[in-house]
């Protein structure tokens, strides 16, 4: 089948990698010239394990290829996926002008028998909006749920394909593009355009309140002795709850979650709707940051200025993407109370740096260990395997005072005790 997708971010060149290694013929579009010519030249923009490989692959099969421009290309294709950005407004809203935009451009020049699929998270009722204004074209929506560093397994394996239309003819031809990957259409599952769209919504604010309900309860746990990794075994092990999504932290980020939830509050605001949970799951997640990042600089400030370390800068592990990460805020947090700070991570640090080129009070270190010396203690933020690995006794040597502040429960606190190294986590007794 021939296939256009349209976005080149992790979503869309997922999607576009994953579509030709099915076998499809796809044309990948984006408006980013440089990110198009690294694409051409098989070098993917984005880390996502094993999508290089795929993107060499397909270029070289000569069943993947990129292009700023679809002008040439719509005449040939059966479907166009719309995978662009749809960030939050300052208000929590959502921008959803690019979809709208590339739903115009292509929009005029398709025909009735080709099918537009919106793959953006979109505010529930987007689909039927863009059909009033092109009345001639199926929307159908098809919401992604990949999880970053998993995308490509995750696309190529995906628990449930939802296919938001009442179109029999969207449903078919849908059902051709995945028929590889689906499970005797099991996982397919069919349903109007506006349920789609909700179900992505309600699936991130499930997700997301597990993690913030662990973290509130992380913190009974520490105020009552309890230990949350053991409470996490005993509440997931019962088969309605299940442990995917139990583990406490320093609080979620990333493109979605932190998104999606303004995005419902915002929802519900536009429909005179009240929605307390969701908004206490913004909330939870807030001050669980601030209160990791309170912790540290309680037990440091007494020092004056002293020099922290931060391993781990990205959302979460085997991703680059720092949007919304926690590490944002809790170091603006140090930098705010005279800390220098000194970060490391396997790969996200070229696109942090970015972000605090005029910021004399941190620097960035080649490895992890090399991020510690001097440090009066070492914080860890995303828990990279890499950070699960390292020796410990080198860890302890190489820092000015072996204080670690574990935002992730990466390590052991016997194992910490047992070294002579001072240690606080999350939810556990130290
Ligand atoms: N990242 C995730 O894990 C994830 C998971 C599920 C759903 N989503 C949703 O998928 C959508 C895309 O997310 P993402 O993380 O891939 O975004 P991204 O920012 O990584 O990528 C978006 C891409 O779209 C391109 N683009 C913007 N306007 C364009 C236009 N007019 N024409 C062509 N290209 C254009 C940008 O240059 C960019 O490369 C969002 O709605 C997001 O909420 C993301």
């Amino acid at each position: 089948m021939k296939i256009a997708v349209i976005g080149s971010g992790y979503v869309g060149l997922t999607a576009a990698v994953g579509f030709a290694k099915l076998g499809h013929q796809v044309i990948c579009i984006d408006i980013d010239t440089k990110r198009v010519e690294m694409l051409k030249a098989g070098v993917s923009p984005i880390f996502e394990t094993g999508l290089e490989a795929e993107l060499k692959a397909g270029l070289k099969t000569g069943r993947l290829a990129f292009a700023t421009d679809l002008a040439g290309f719509l005449g040939d294709v059966q479907v166009v996926f719309i995978a662009v950005g749809t960030p939050g407004n300052a208000d929590g809203s959502v921008h959803i002008n690019s979809v709208q935009e590339v739903a115009k451009s292509v929009g005029d020049s398709l025909r009735t028998e080709q099918v537009v699929v919106i793959k953006s998270t979109v505010p529930v009722g987007t689909c039927d909006s863009l059909k009033q204004m092109l009345p001639h074209l199926e929307f159908v929506s098809n919401p992604e749920f990949l999880r970053e560093g998993m995308a490509l397994q995750d696309f190529l394996n995906p628990q449930r394909v939802i296919v938001g239309t009442t179109s029999e003819k969207a449903i078919n031809l849908l059902k051709e593009v995945y028929a590889p990957i689906l499970n005797e259409s099991k996982n397919f599952l069919v349903m109007d355009p506006c349920s789609a769209e909700m179900s992505k919504y309600a699936a991130n604010a499930m997700l997301a309140a597990r993690i913030s309900l662990m973290n509130e309860m992380s913190q009974l746990c520490e105020k009552l002795g309890a230990d949350i990794q053991l409470v996490r075994q005993g509440v997931g092990s019962d088969s309605r709850i299940g442990t995917e999504f139990l583990n406490a932290g320093v609080g979620f980020g990333g493109s979605c979650l932190p998104k999606d939830i303004n995005a419902m509050i915002d929802m519900g605001s536009v429909n005179d709707l009240e929605v307390p949970m969701i908004k206490a799951i913004r909330l939870a997640n807030q001050s669980q940051k601030l209160r990791f990042a309170n912790k540290v600089v309680k037990s440091l400030e007494h020092l004056g200025t002293p020099q922290v370390a931060v391993w781990g800068l990205s959302f979460k592990p085997e991703t680059d993407d720092i949007r919304e990460a926690p590490s944002f805020e809790i170091i603006d947090h140090f930098l705010h109370h005279g800390f220098s700070v000194r970060v490391y991570d396997p790969v996200a640090m070229p696109g942090f740096r970015e972000n605090y080129k005029n910021s004399e009070k941190i620097s960035f270190a080649t490895d992890a260990l090399a991020a510690i010396e001097q440090c009066d203690a070492l914080c860890i933020l995303t828990e990279w395997s890499d950070f699960m690995k390292i020796d410990l006794q080198k860890l302890k040597f190489a820092m000015k005072v072996p204080r670690i502040f574990d935002g992730r429960n990466v390590f052991d606190p016997r194992t910490m005790k047992k070294i002579g190294i001072e240690y606080y986590s999350i939810g556990r007794p130290s």
